[in-house]
């Protein structure tokens, strides 16, 4: 059955004829309990989706979609490893990757967590050689940078939390990230490096992607170049993969290859060995904390009643405004600036699953699937975008995120930061009445005619719904818990869209096809193989270089 036949899909799309007159206002005028009604408080992070535009009857239609899709079914038969990556054949154990060893979980005849915790051992037992100075380069020194080499899922993750998770480096070890296949991107990050104490970490899990291998290829040049060092290319190079014959191929040492398994999505491993870079940055202690801080909110997403379960109820809030009020974007905005690389990190993580035309069984779905996600710091969109957020005609759902005590801060400027985050939300929610406006505009001594035509420009509808995501303090545990909330409402917006969200077949195409075209500019001549605007831009790009 299409999603759009089931009831309780139905009886939302007749709700919203009534709902979308309601005025988030109102609702906390009658409702004295609703913030009470409409928060979570999961450990130290507090839930607040108060300022919704839904009512206690849309959240129960909202849940009821939930149950009708069995998505109960659907979040066990993820965690007990069922292939749900159809296309592919693969499972989705992420979770499995923060598993504690103590929790077994077997899926075929092989005990998953077992093979995660000799991974992870292995991990730590490098750090330790690492941060202690006892692993040396070909002169003989500790190292002192380490550089990730590798993008999207290889790079996103490990990158947004070494840079949130700074202040838990207890080494004066700097990690450095390569992503872009860019020659600018390359030599800035590596103008400073002393080849002597820099570790490289070529990340890639399948070990063919252009940019991460180009990148690796040519750093392994410079390194062999400048140093002349041949034999010690493994004090120099490691490799995260689970493809150990590309990366034995590429020169890396067989022992210094950290494995990862085909049932983790790339965008989905920051857990695994690609999160080597994290681990050596804050220390495999912290790296665990943050594993433990994730399988606390896998744990909450598993047994929660969805009316209490945070992924759920972001997934069904994003749902109703996708569907059903036809919003195409959703920003997330931290006031953080240690959640700086969040909105890149949930781009990869939503879009690249859920950006998705035909459910599960190949057909063309006939609603909405995944939505634009987006954002930056919300202290500097303040000064940038939010004005179409609150005056534009287009309807932009936000996630306000930060923490309540910082890691460093100087005089005010903490509060001051939280204020806006707080100033912010009312805002979008409250707007400004005429009245209230009225009222302004006199006090600042207006004449009649004046008002009369500020007025439209300076009153405000509000109703703009955004979630409060307040932690306590960004840690490696509730940071892993934040980003594996983020994890599961992806994997429950999916289940209701009926979407595969393991696979990304259009970005693949995308790689192909770039494979052809570098062979063809690299060649003398151009096939004629192209439709007329990417023939004619090639032409134009073999004339300007020719010259
Ligand atoms: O962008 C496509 C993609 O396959 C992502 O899913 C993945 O995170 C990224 O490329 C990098 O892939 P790999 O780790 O295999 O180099």
């Amino acid at each position: 059955m299409q999603l759009t036949q089931f009831s309780s899909w139905k009886a939302l799309t007749s709700h919203y004829q009534s709902a979308k007159h309601l005025h988030i206002r109102d609702l906390f005028e009658s409702d004295p309990l609703r913030q009470t009604r409409f928060s979570v408080l999961f450990e130290d992070i507090l839930f607040d989706y108060s300022k919704n535009r839904i009512s206690p009857h849309t959240f129960n239609l909202l849940t009821d979609l939930a149950k009708e899709v069995e998505l109960k079914s659907w979040i066990e038969r993820m965690f007990s490893g069922d292939k749900l990556n159809h296309t592919e054949g693969r499972a989705v154990l992420h979770t499995a990757l923060r598993l504690p060893r103590h929790k077994p979980l077997v899926v075929g005849d092989q005990n998953i967590s077992s093979l995660v915790h000799r991974e992870l051992d292995k991990m730590s037992e490098f750090c330790y050689q690492v941060r202690s100075g006892r692993w040396l380069g070909y002169t003989g020194k500790p190292v002192t940078d380490i550089v990730n080499i590798g993008i999207g899922g290889s790079d996103l993750g490990p990158q947004l939390v070494v840079e949130a998770l700074k202040s838990f480096s207890d080494k004066p070890l700097k990690c450095h990230f390569v992503s872009n296949v860019d020659t600018m991107h390359l030599l800035e990050k590596t103008e400073n490096l002393n080849l002597e104490t820099t570790l490289f970490i070529v990340a890639s899990k399948s070990f063919t992607t252009d940019e991460t291998m180009t990148n690796a290829e040519s750093l392994r040049e410079w390194f062999l170049k400048t140093t002349g060092a041949y034999d010690s290319l493994g004090k120099h190079f490691v490799a995260v993969s689970s493809n150990q014959a590309k990366a034995i191929s590429f020169g890396i040492n067989p022992e210094n290859i950290f494995n990862f398994w085909d049932w983790v999505g790339g965008r989905y491993s920051l857990w695994s060995s690609i999160g080597l870079s994290i681990a050596l940055t804050i220390g495999i202690e912290n790296f665990k904390e943050m594993l433990a801080g994730a399988h606390a909110m896998d744990e909450h997403f598993r047994t929660a009643p969805f009316e209490k379960n945070i992924p759920v109820i972001m997934a069904l809030l994003g749902i109703w405004y996708n569907n059903f009020f036809g919003c195409e974007s959703h920003a997330i905005l931290p006031y953080d600036h240690q959640l700086n690389l969040l909105p890149a990190y949930l781009e990869q993580a939503d879009m690249e699953s859920n950006g998705k035309s035909v459910d599960r069984d190949g057909k063309q779905v006939n609603y909405s699937t995944g939505g634009i996600v987006w954002g930056s710091q919300g202290i500097n969109g303040q000064h940038a975008f939010y004005q179409l957020i609150h005056q534009g005609t287009k309807l932009v759902p936000a996630d306000f995120i930060s923490s309540a005590i910082p890691h460093e801060s100087i005089n005010n400027h903490h509060n001051l930061m939280l204020s806006n985050f707080f100033a912010q939300t009312e805002a979008l929610m409250k707007g400004r009445t005429r009245e209230e406006t009225l009222n302004d505009l006199r006090e600042l001594g207006l004449t009649d005619t004046e008002i009369e035509k500020q007025l439209p420009h300076m009153t405000f509808e509000g109703n703009k719904p955004t979630n409060s995501i307040l932690l306590k303090k960004i840690t490696p545990r509730s940071l892993g818990s934040l980003l594996a909330m983020y994890e599961h409402k992806v994997f429950t917006q999916g289940v209701i869209w009926n979407i595969n969200s393991f696979d990304q077949y259009g970005v693949e195409l995308g790689k192909k096809l770039a494979k052809k075209i570098l062979s063809e500019l690299n060649d003398t001549c151009l096939s004629r193989l192209h439709d007329g605007s990417t023939q004619s831009l090639m032409t134009y790009f073999r004339m300007l270089t020719a010259q």
